[in-house]
């Protein structure tokens, strides 16, 4: 099929050479801060939800992508200065499925910034993540960029303690999509409080990357694609000259651009989302700059997930290379302006949709 990934032109693109298998594995490459040698990459995985069946078993298929996007981070040379894990380690949140999940993890020899995703968190709130992992918001800098995680798949509190018999069934409610007893994701008010100080702290000329799981803004509520209180940390944010904001959850492409925020979502380890408005009648928010990323063979789960590498200066450009699929390059020249595709924007050179059989 035309458009199989290149393995090359996107190492080259990333600036780095290797000699590994293909991938699900994200690379940022910034080079927006002051110096030089402010230069950096950071490498960016998400989204395994590693599945207990029983006992030691485990979906192979979840591990494998895990495994694989850990082996091919071994190979970078250079080495990333860090990693991010944009959430959603666990399916269940099950202490199983987590330790599963480190165990595989074990391969990675350099620092690992946790995102929690809802998937990690929903059966007991949080607590063997910060126990073992990590604390829930967080932030940190690095060669001049400051770098604020933020736990989005908090809800509300109602919801969350009395709702449920159990806390398996909770997590299992958590889990489905078009849950007409689901409850949508929020930052809530004590973490805007923690935002707001944070931010203080730094001038507001200071580059700055959020690290969410959710998508700092809304796009379709009913498979909680979608930040109840975005609007209220997009406003904490504008404070600030180019803000770029990386987000998982969303298994697929997808991007936009709110005033001086560029937000882009990396693909998942283990499967593809497709685009909520193929699947439903219902109102959805889908920027409507996106250009859908087409499915070949939808039965295919691996044609879906890739790998990303993306180029942060004043603007960003994000350079999807999807398994089995056409890679597609998307930039976003920064405040106010529209991200493009730079082949696929213009609807008469869009690849028409696929035939299902
Ligand atoms: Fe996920
Ligand atoms: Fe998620």
């Amino acid at each position: 099929m035309k458009g199989r990934i290149t393995r090359r032109a996107f190492l080259k693109e990333a600036g780095l050479l290797t000699a590994a298998a293909a991938l699900p594995l994200g690379l940022v490459n910034v080079a927006w801060g002051k110096k030089p040698t402010d230069r950096f990459t950071f490498a960016y995985i998400s989204d395994c939800h590693i599945t207990q069946i029983r006992g030691t078993e485990f979906v192979a298929n979840f591990d494998k992508g895990l495994q694989r996007a850990v082996l091919e981070l071994s190979f970078l040379d250079p080495q990333p200065d860090f990693v991010v894990f944009g959430g959603d380690l666990a399916q269940l949140g099950k202490v199983a499925e987590l330790e599963h999940g480190l165990e595989m993890l074990k391969g990675v020899t350099l620092p690992i910034k946790w995102v929690i995703g809802e998937h990690d968190y929903y059966l007991d709130l949080g607590e063997y993540w910060q126990k073992h992992i990590s604390p829930l918001h967080y932030s940190f800098d690095h060669k001049g960029v400051h770098f604020v995680v933020l736990n989005s798949i908090l809800t509300d509190d109602d919801w969350t303690h009395n709702r449920w018999p159990t806390a398996e069934e909770r997590m299992h409610q958590m889990a489905r999509l078009d849950n007409p007893h689901g409850s949508p994701f929020m930052v809530k008010r004590e973490q805007l409080a923690w935002l707001k100080q944070d931010l203080a702290k730094i001038p507001r000329t200071t580059p700055l990357i959020v690290l969410s799981h959710s998508p700092l803004y809304k796009i379709f509520k009913p498979w909680n694609f979608w930040t109840d209180d975005a609007e209220a940390v997009q406003a904490q944010l504008k404070q600030f000259r180019s803000v770029k904001v990386f987000h998982g959850h969303v298994h697929q492409v997808l991007y936009n651009q709110l005033g001086p925020i560029t937000f882009n979502a990396f693909m998942a380890t283990a499967w593809p989302w497709p685009y909520p408005v193929t699947y439903s009648q219902l109102p959805n928010k889908v920027p409507e700059l996106t250009v859908f990323m087409n499915r070949a063979d939808p039965f295919k789960e691996r044609d879906g997930t890739g790998w990303g590498s993306v180029q942060v200066a004043d603007g960003l450009v994000h350079h999807y290379e999807l398994w089995e699929n056409s890679p597609r390059t998307v930039r976003s020249p920064g405040a106010g302006k529209r991200p493009e595709d730079t082949v696929y924007q213009d609807p008469a050179k869009r690849i028409p949709p696929q035939t299902h059989y």
